[in-house]
């Protein structure tokens, strides 16, 4: 008998016990063969999901786009883009979400909008037009050109001039991407309206999109030079963005959104930050004005994949968490690197069991449970601006957004037109995966099942117990549950002297069962979780 038993009735909120499924919707699953995956895909596929265990969904934007930023680039914040079907398949993708007991987390993009939002279209017509505010418009420099020298996320200036006017409007991302106003009353007002619309709805909550670029400082003032930069680096990392970005008026609306969304039950606002620990903690807000339940931690993400960098990830995370709130692990996104491909394959188990086994809500993205790697795009097949625009620097991010593999058919099962992206890799598909109980697929439903119902790796404590060499051990303990968890990050077999217990499930899938006394050899790159007294 294992101390591997049900939890009991839990205090903890769905979005904390619960695993967050990631999907980019053109690339899950296709169902009218234009070679786009789409809302009535994503509701074909619902069993798989549920079949794997994970207790939310959130979808990339679904609103209607111009698509310059494949769907970032929002024209109609409460519709839906014909490309992904209509708001009655989103009706229905919601409702069979929920008939299974899964909750559904919407994209959702305050920062800017596409320059095809009739706000924007507006904006633009006169300096004397009602919305002229809503988005950030300067004048040109004295001496003529762009009002100062920020830079845009994907290359080039912050600011694009406006023929019809002469001003120059500001855009963090892309040009066809302007920033919304934040210090304009109005902005907010239309923003709340639209997220109200989904929670009437019935969505369970959203993820914001890159909610650090909500302010910019109002003097514009200059950045200054990167100290890093370096001949040869891409030309973006010239400046460090300090008067771009994380300014303290973004406190103010998230707590407005808190809010808002507080008025709902049990729903979730997630934040995306990409900032240094010491600033992604501060996006939780304060007691008296709480921001986003979950500001995502990407530092998983940069990590160097060595025992003793993720344990000092973890301690400093850990003392850095505001009291009483809930921490939370991201593997990998539709931006950055698939971990197959980061921390390399022989390592894509590991990984997984380290993220199902932190404290903190897991979020996992499409295809990680199968080992999907990076895939190459021929430079004539490229579709991310961002690689467009600053091409030969690795910021393309098509090779982490291919199509899903299915099964074996062509296309792997995906579509019956041409996909958008090609599918690659060598990695099996769903199908053959689940037939395989020595799978990566079978191991993360493995993982989810046992973090269900085990209440020390659902909600319990961290506690460090060594990070030697390339071993990492750690526990998690919850009353009476505890659970030690071994990682080996080397390719070689290693003894740790360690633990008296039984192993509850293995990273090859064949351990199970065994007694770890004391001494636990851990093969190359491989896992254990154990439950111990
Ligand atoms: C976020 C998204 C990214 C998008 C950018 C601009 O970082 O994750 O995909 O390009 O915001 O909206
Ligand atoms: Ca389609």
């Amino acid at each position: 008998m294992t101390r591997d038993t049900a939890i009991a009735a839990s205090p903890c909120a769905w979005w904390q016990r619960g695993v967050i499924y990631q999907i980019y919707p053109r690339s899950f699953q296709d169902s009218n063969g234009d070679g786009i995956g789409d809302l009535p895909g994503i509701t074909r596929r619902l069993d798989y999901l549920r079949w794997l265990g994970v207790d939310a969904l959130w979808l990339s934007p679904v609103y209607p786009s111009p698509m310059a930023d494949f769907g970032y680039d929002v024209a109609d914040y409460t519709g839906i883009d014909p490309i992904f079907g209509t708001l009655k398949d989103f009706d229905e993708l919601l409702a069979e979400t929920h008939r299974r007991g899964m909750k559904l987390i919407m994209d959702f993009v305050p920062n800017h909008t596409s320059e095809e939002h009739p706000w924007f279209r507006e904006s633009r017509a006169s300096r004397e037009n009602p919305r002229r505010d809503w988005y950030i418009w300067r004048d040109p420099a004295p001496g003529g050109g762009p009002p100062n020298n920020w830079l845009s996320e994907f290359g080039g200036p912050a600011w694009t001039q406006d023929p019809a006017t002469g001003q120059y409007y500001y855009h963090a991302y892309l040009p066809q991407q302007p920033d919304l106003n934040w210090r304009n009353p109005d902005v907010h007002a239309a923003v709340h309206t639209a997220m109200r619309f989904w929670l009437e709805r019935g969505v369970d909550g959203f993820r914001l999109d890159t909610v650090h670029h909500l302010f910019e400082d109002e003097g514009l003032h200059d950045n200054p030079p990167n100290p890093d930069f370096r001949d040869g680096m891409a030309p973006i990392l010239a400046y460090t963005r300090v008067h771009q970005m994380d300014l303290p008026q973004v406190q103010d609306v998230l707590a407005g959104l808190r809010q808002l969304t507080d008025a709902y039950d049990d729903r979730v606002l997630i934040g995306e930050v990409y900032l240094p620990l010491e600033r992604i903690v501060t996006y939780y807000g304060t007691d008296l004005q709480p921001g986003v339940h979950l500001p995502f931690n990407f530092h998983l993400i940069g990590a160097a994949w060595r025992a003793s960098f993720i344990a000092d990830l973890m301690v400093r995370y850990e003392s850095l968490l505001p009291p009483g709130r809930w921490p939370n692990w991201v593997l990998g996104n539709h931006d950055r690197s698939r971990v197959a491909s980061r921390f390399g394959a022989q390592n894509a188990a590991l990984a997984c069991m380290l993220l199902l086994t932190l404290r903190g809500t897991p979020t996992l993205y499409y295809g990680d449970e199968l080992g999907l790697t990076d895939v190459p795009i021929p430079p004539a097949a490229v579709q991310d601006p961002w690689e467009l625009r600053v091409p030969g620097f690795g910021y393309g991010r098509d090779p982490v957004r291919t199509p899903m593999p299915w099964d074996k058919t062509l296309h792997g099962g995906f579509t019956d037109g041409t996909p958008w992206l090609p599918l690659g890799g060598s990695h099996g598909d769903v199908e053959s995966q689940r037939n395989d109980a020595t799978s990566l697929l079978r191991l993360t439903r493995d993982l989810i099942a046992l973090r269900r119902r085990n209440a020390a790796l659902s909600e319990g404590s961290y506690g460090a117990i060594e990070s030697r060499g390339d071993v990492l051990v750690y526990e998690r303990v919850a009353g009476s549950a505890r659970v030690v968890v071994l990682l080996n990050f080397s390719s070689v077999t290693v003894h740790t002297p360690l633990v008296q217990g039984q192993v509850i499930l293995s990273t090859a899938g064949d351990r199970a069962g065994e007694h770890a006394a004391n001494l636990v050899a851990l093969r190359p790159h491989e896992g254990l979780i154990c439950a111990c007294t």
